[in-house]
């Protein structure tokens, strides 16, 4: 199946480095999400690491203003037309699929329904979608234009044409996918949560301080340590997911969502995004 034109939906941290990743791989892309200040927001920021790729030589100033050029932001969801659509909006399946059958109506009989969710069971999204063959899990990572990884999550219904497509077009977005079995958190967020759960456990034991965690675990060689990632990610996403990984798995004690994170989640401090988390930044 051909594709010339996608459709994301959520300009947030992922959406907007999804859509970026479709437009630098030559894709007309259209970039959707409810609050016109979000696709506002991802403008500003997609325009800023465009210019940081043109000053470390990685890009023309060219091809930086072709891919923006072939970005439609809208607020509009009859302005979404495309071939296939990865959502990358709120970590609830209820909003996930409400759009999905939108766009349905609005679209094609061969359009893909692709969501990006991190740990939500796409086979059970896919039997409360119109087109349950048409559904797929394309799990990208953040930051998603460096992140080679992808997660291409097939479902009991999903047909081989979609898996293909799928695949082929994380290829030529210049992905690593890997197929994955739908189940609690896929693979990388599942063997992940232990490193955020134990993490938030040290501290609320005052066994150790957040600092002194990040430092030691960068030295053991992780890229970044857990409370900065949590930061990075969002930590009300982070939440969800270890929630829905929790619920998924019949709650066992070891998997127990943190107090600590959850009170984060409630004042708002969501870490980058919001311009606090576990720690400061200086523009949200
Ligand atoms: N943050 C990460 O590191 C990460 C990594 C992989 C996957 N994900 C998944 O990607 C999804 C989005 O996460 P995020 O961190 O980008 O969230 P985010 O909060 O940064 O952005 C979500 C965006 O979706 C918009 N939105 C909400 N409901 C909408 C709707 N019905 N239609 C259109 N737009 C809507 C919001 O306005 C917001 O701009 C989640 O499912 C999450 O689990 C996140």
């Amino acid at each position: 199946m051909e594709i010339n034109t996608i459709g994301v939906c959520g300009a947030g941290t992922m959406g907007r480095g999804i859509a970026l990743t479709a437009a630098l791989a030559g894709f007309n892309t259209r970039l959707f999400d409810l609050q016109p200040a979000a696709l506002e927001k991802a403008k500003g920021q997609l325009q800023k690491e465009l210019n940081r790729s043109i000053e470390k030589g990685k890009l023309t100033e060219a091809l930086a203003a072709q891919a923006l050029a072939s970005i439609a932001f809208t607020d509009e969801i009859d302005q979404c037309l495309a071939e296939i659509f990865i959502e990358a909006i709120v970590e609830q399946p209820e909003p996930k699929i409400a759009l999905f059958n939108q766009l349905a109506e609005l679209n094609h009989s061969d359009c893909i329904f692709a969501s990006n969710t991190s740990s939500l069971s796409i086979t059970q999204m896919a039997k409360s979608i119109q087109h349950p063959e048409r559904v797929i899990g394309l799990h990208f990572f953040n930051p998603a234009t460096l992140m080679k990884l992808v997660e291409v999550v097939t479902t009991p219904f999903t047909t081989p044409v979609v898996q293909q497509t799928a695949w082929k077009l994380m290829q030529a977005f210049q992905k690593t996918p890997v197929l994955c079995i739908d189940s609690p958190g896929f693979i990388v967020n599942r063997v992940a949560r232990p490193f955020y759960i134990e993490s938030l456990r040290l501290v609320e034991e005052e066994k150790a301080s957040m600092a002194q965690i990040d430092r030691i675990m960068t030295g053991a060689g992780f890229k970044m340590g857990p409370f900065a990632l949590m930061d990075l990610i969002g930590n009300d996403i982070n939440f969800a997911v270890s929630c829905s990984v929790y619920e998924q798995l019949g709650k066992p004690e070891r998997l127990r969502p943190s107090p600590l994170q959850q009170r984060l989640v409630q004042t708002g401090k969501w870490g980058q995004k919001s311009g606090e988390g576990y720690y400061q930044y200086k523009s949200a």
